[in-house]
């Protein structure tokens, strides 16, 4: 028997639990899934942590019975428009004297130096991971283990969150008798389970569009390369059908699913649908071509969002590889082709891929998050998650800052 792992995805609209068996680094079966609908969690991020810490509590219950297995430690996933992401590099020396060979001690010791930035006491790091090392004058290594060298460098990604939300989140897991084995970012997640290798290694954003949060995630040379989230998504669409057309949110949500577009001009005008709305007498007949006006406005407003937080980060020349779209309200009619239209880059929904044991239901691109998780853990790449970065950790001597110093004393 193989490592057992479990994910545990808290999102807007539903919070989803998994647990697989991993042997090797690629071969994953689901031996258990839980899913109850969301409740306390508003854009991304927990507001009422009694009532998330039961959901949590039942969707974990749902796997475990399943699995048959006690969950203990569980990769997480976390999102909020509070998530910021800064490049930094790290450095370490292997030896003062001859050459030794990089151990994953090492790795762990220049991903924790190149997480020391300074920040405000409200936010901390929930991730950092390696874009890519240096050992000695080497560059663009991806693998440093066992390399020789007398020194090891880090170009990294630093994610940073509010503190606050990540201390609901974790208290609302630990509630449940979970360790957490890392904090993921949802984009990240969502990407490590749908991107092809060659995608990543292009230039690829993953937009994963969900209830209450847009989570960004740009992978360059095989690595996630920067991180945003924005707090506009399906649960807008929604909100908007119900104001426009006076329908309760439920109803509205259902229309949306059933009959909505997110392009007027492939629905006919002649083309009605019957709803009940607010009121007593209210059964009436709306246009469905209204209903795709409606949506139409929202979702090019989420994609303009989007692209905006792209075109900032200073990527969007960078993305051969287009966009891949994940999340519920990837699969709303009409969204992939608007996508394309208003970026002119390739678009793509990605669809979770066959795992051994995952029920069909959960090959939608609403469960990329929960899977990618999965991945995540039974890929384990080298990377500083939560629980192992340290406030305190030591800032390893810098040599060149010394040496900077020391030129600076020469100076009149
Ligand atoms: N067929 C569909 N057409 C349009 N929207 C859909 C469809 N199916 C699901 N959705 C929307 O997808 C959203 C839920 O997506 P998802 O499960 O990815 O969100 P979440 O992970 O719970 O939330 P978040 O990640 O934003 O915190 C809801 O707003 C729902 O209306
Ligand atoms: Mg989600």
């Amino acid at each position: 028997m193989g490592d057992i792992i479990a994910a545990l995805d808290v999102g807007t609209t539903k919070i989803c639990a998994m647990i697989a068996e991993v042997e090797g680094e690629e071969h994953l079966t689901v031996l258990g899934v839980g899913q109850v609908p969301s409740r306390g969690v508003k854009r991304g991020t927990v507001v009422n942590v009694q009532e998330v810490t039961s959901a949590i509590g039942e969707a974990v219950a749902q796997a475990e019975r399943t699995a048959n297995i006690r969950v203990a430690n569980a990769f997480v996933s976390f999102s909020g428009h509070h998530v910021e992401s800064v490049p930094n590099r790290g450095m370490v020396t292997l030896s003062p004297r001859g050459t030794r060979s990089v151990t994953l001690e090492d790795v762990t010791r220049v991903l924790e130096n190149a997480s020391a930035i300074h920040l405000p006491p409200n936010r901390e790091v929930i991730q950092t991971l390696p874009r890519m090392f240096k050992v000695d004058d080497q560059e663009g290594i991806r693998e440093p283990l066992g390399m020789e060298g007398f020194r090891l460098e880090v170009d990294a990604l630093v994610i940073t969150a509010s503190t606050v939300a990540v201390q609901n989140l974790v208290k609302c897991v630990r509630a449940n008798g979970i360790e957490i084995d890392g904090l993921v970012l949802q984009g990240i997640a969502s990407g490590m389970a749908v991107l092809t290798p060659e995608e990543q290694e292009l230039g690829v954003a993953v937009l994963d569009v969900g209830g209450g949060t847009t989570d960004v995630a740009i992978f360059l040379e095989g690595s996630p390369w920067h991180v945003f989230a924005t707090q506009v998504a399906g649960y807008h669409l929604t909100q908007d059908v119900a104001i426009g057309l006076r329908m309760p949110l439920a109803m509205a949500e259902a229309l949306k699913v059933r009959y909505g577009h997110a392009q007027p001009k492939w629905v006919s005008p002649d083309e009605n649908v019957g709803v009940e709305g607010f009121g007593d007498d209210s059964r009436r007949t709306i246009s469905r071509h209204f209903l795709a006006q409606i949506l139409e406005a929202r979702a090019e407003e989420i994609l303009d969002l989007v692209w905006r937080g792209i075109k900032a980060s200073g990527y969007d020349g960078l993305l051969p590889a287009g966009v891949v779209l994940t999340g519920g309200s990837a699969q709303l009619a009409g969204f992939r082709d608007l996508a394309r239209e208003r970026l002119k880059v390739p678009v793509r929904i990605g669809h979770v891929p066959d795992l051994r044991g995952l029920p069909e239901e959960f090959h939608s691109p609403m469960y990329a998050t929960v899977v990618g998780l999965l991945k995540w853990g039974a890929k384990q790449p080298g990377a500083l998650s939560y629980g192992q970065i340290r406030s305190d950790a030591p800032q390893e001597e810098d040599w060149w800052g010394k040496m900077g110093d020391w030129f600076r004393r020469l100076l009149p």
